[in-house]
């Protein structure tokens, strides 16, 4: 019987790792020119890190294992807690505001689907150690910019933004007790994915009424700030988190990232931690889950053992973003093959040799050079150069002469294997 992967995993053949690389440099890409630093957490854990703060979805989700001494380990579903405890326990030394990113592969126990795997790659950007509203605008920058880098017009994203504060003050406004609020938001963050009838089915099981739903109901439509200031008017803290929201959307605005995102009360997010801010990125055309997700998260720090330090991040999957930028034709060409600068061949296989030593100075050079294994015809060795997707060919014609063919217009020059070294195979630069 031939072995099957597990389930909700994938294979990375060639093809499909050109794509992950390619989404992954350009998720450092971005990363670095916004100011980010790269870290990296182990890939389990101590169980009780991921349970103690993210809630109750991530917390069923989890692989967990005991180790031969008895300890309850878990694979990350996540990073945010191991990052929390990285930097807890370094908090005195790390000059801050914190800005730090990681591309880590995760894994979570879910139901695969189109979207959703049970293993994946998900880009994180956090900044820790500021309470201003400024570091969540650049985290939301931070998305777009890399959203807008990879061709994805605000017609065919949007980062959707949302309150926790004002969703919990909408809340105990229409008089949801606090021992219900966490339920009730867990609830709230489902309704986008399920129908009227299926949401209202889940509110009333945690015990609120229709005229309760109805009332978070026209809150979460809201539609701008003033409008949601009228909705909460006189609960607590609410004219704060609405003069954020506010100053959010104008930072966004000034920095040129305002037409990708909209003000969106029914975003709530699933992880208990989050405080604040919350926002997610999704297809316009909303047939695909969230392609990222994130907000700020003052307490999570504390809960972990560190002190009370405002933070505030987002994730982006690969899964999800893979699947839009395939749907909307922007993958670039280069990715359909591989790619190699240059392939030698020689006019007859007496002059093997010579193709040995040019790949060999070529590829000390800096240059992707390949040949062939096979001594065959120049016509067999250039369908294998355009095979492996090659730029240019050069054909060995004597140990003096040698041809430089364009591949893909298919023009031919000739000049002295001297002048050719000279030119190709003298060290290239490095960027
Ligand atoms: P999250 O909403 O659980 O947030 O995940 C963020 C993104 O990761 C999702 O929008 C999706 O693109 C991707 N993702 C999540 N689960 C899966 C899955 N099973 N398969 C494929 N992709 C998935 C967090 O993880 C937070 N820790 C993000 C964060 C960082 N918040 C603050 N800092």
């Amino acid at each position: 019987m031939a072995f099957q992967g597990v389930k909700g995993t994938r294979d990375f053949y060639p093809d499909v790792m050109r794509l992950r690389n390619w989404i992954s440099d350009a998720w450092r890409r971005v990363s670095l020119r916004n100011g980010f630093e790269e870290y990296d957490s182990p890939i389990f854990e101590y169980l009780d890190l991921f349970t103690a703060k993210s809630g109750q979805e991530i917390a069923e989700q989890l692989f967990s294992l005991t180790d031969r001494g008895g300890r309850n380990l878990a694979i990350r579903p996540e990073i945010t807690p191991a990052l929390a405890r990285m930097v807890n326990a370094r908090i005195n030394a790390l000059p801050r505001p914190i800005k730090w990113f990681s591309v880590p592969r995760l894994c979570r126990a879910e139901n695969p689907q189109k979207g959703r795997l049970r293993e994946f790659f998900q880009w994180n950007i956090d900044i820790i150690g500021s309470d201003d509203v400024l570091a969540d605008a650049e985290c939301v920058f931070v998305a777009v910019d890399f959203l807008r880098e990879v061709g994805l017009s605000p017609t065919e994203v949007q980062v959707r933004i949302g309150s926790r504060p004002l969703t919990v003050a909408a809340l105990r406004g229409c008089g949801v007790g606090d021992d219900a609020i966490d339920k009730a938001l867990a609830v709230l963050d489902k309704r986008a994915k399920i129908s009227d009838q299926e949401f209202l089915d889940a509110a009333r099981k945690i015990g609120m009424d229709d005229a309760q739903v109805q009332a978070i109901m026209r809150f979460q439509d809201c539609a701008g700030v003033a409008e949601l200031r009228r909705a909460v008017a006189g609960a607590e803290g609410a004219g704060e988190a609405c003069d954020k929201l506010e100053r959010l959307m104008a930072c966004l605005q000034a920095m040129g990232a305002g037409d990708y995102c909209t003000l969106d009360l029914r975003v709530v997010r699933g992880l208990a931690y989050y405080t604040g801010v919350v926002y997610e990125v999704f297809d316009t055309g909303q047939d695909l889950r969230a392609i990222a997700g994130g907000g700020r998260y003052d307490n999570l720090l504390a809960v972990l053992g560190g002190p009370q330090v405002g933070a505030t991040g987002f994730g982006m999957g690969d899964v999800v973003l893979g699947i839009l930028l395939e749907e909307r034709g922007k993958l670039p060409e280069t990715l359909k093959a591989a790619s190699l600068d240059v392939f030698v061949i020689d006019d007859r296989p007496e002059l093997a040799e010579l193709v040995f030593q040019t790949v060999g100075a070529l590829r000390r050079a800096g240059r992707a050079a390949d040949f062939s294994y096979k001594r065959q015809n120049v016509g067999k060795q250039l369908k294998e150069a355009n095979k492996r997707g090659a730029r240019q060919a050069v054909i060995i014609k004597s140990a003096d002469l040698v041809a430089l063919k364009d591949l893909a217009t298919g023009e031919q020059a000739e000049m002295s294997m001297t002048e050719f070294q000279e030119k190709y195979c003298s060290l290239v630069p490095k960027p």
